[in-house]
């Protein structure tokens, strides 16, 4: 048994999905984890290396350590491909599948990824699916990488982010190994006219539902 309950926050790219991981993990006193770095860390490492992300990667996966989460630079749009192209090798899943179990042991956490709610841990005590449009995701995106919507060619780079955003979301629930996908038992929230100040109070509401109001 674990020493807390962990909450599982899965969804598309820029949905929203740590912003709210973050609050809901303070709000409660439980540890977040974003399981993300963990991949981007391995696509970060496979780049450094001179390898094609596609090529197999479970070494770098096995070899991955606490500190290559944390490095700055992990944000870009190339380590997300890179990470995406990673995370389709079943080999580099498993590899990483312990370390995210592990982490909420002791204490429980909320998890935010793809996967958190129907392979890692399929007993989540709530699930959570935070996802929003496309063009409302490229947005965010663009607005959290410091972009002004209204500079000149901003129109042009909105549109490629938005078609990156749904490459990768299409490779994300598209690939055989643990592929993005709403768990039956979750909740989804729909953000596109929400703020992150609503997408909190709206997941409290569930967190208070499912686990009773002596932990929320
Ligand atoms: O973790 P994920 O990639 O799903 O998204 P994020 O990095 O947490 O959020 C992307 C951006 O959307 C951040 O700048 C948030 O402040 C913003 N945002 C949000 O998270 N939720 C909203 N309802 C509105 C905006
Ligand atoms: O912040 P954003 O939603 O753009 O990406 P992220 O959550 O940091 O994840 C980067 C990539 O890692 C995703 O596109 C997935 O391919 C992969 N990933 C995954 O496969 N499983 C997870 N639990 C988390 C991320």
């Amino acid at each position: 048994t674990r020493g807390g309950p962990v909450l599982a926050v899965d969804g598309p790219a820029a949905a929203g999905k740590g912003t709210l991981a973050k609050r809901l993990a303070s709000s409660l006193n439980l540890p977040y984890l974003d399981t993300g770095l963990l991949y981007r860390a391995v696509g970060r490492l496979v780049l450094d290396a001179g390898q094609d992300p596609a090529a197999p990667a479970e070494d770098f996966a096995r070899r991955l350590r606490a500190e290559d989460t944390q490095r700055k630079g992990l944000r870009t749009q190339e380590v997300a491909r890179a990470a995406s192209l990673v995370a389709a090798q079943p080999a580099v899943r498993s590899a990483l599948v312990e370390t995210q179990r592990r982490f909420a042991q002791e204490r429980g956490g909320v998890l935010d990824g793809r996967d958190i709610g129907t392979a890692i841990f399929p007993d989540a005590d709530v699930k959570l699916f935070i996802t929003a449009s496309p063009a409302t995701r490229a947005l965010r995106r663009f607005l959290q990488m410091g972009e002004d919507p209204k500079a000149e060619g901003a129109a042009a780079r909105l549109a490629a982010m938005e078609a990156d955003l749904q490459a990768r979301d299409a490779a994300d629930a598209g690939r055989q190994a643990a592929p993005m996908q709403v768990a039956a038992d979750a909740v989804v929230i729909e953000t596109d006219t929400l703020s992150a100040d609503a997408v909190l109070a709206e997941a409290l509401r569930v967190v208070r539902e499912r686990l009773g109001t002596h932990t929320a």
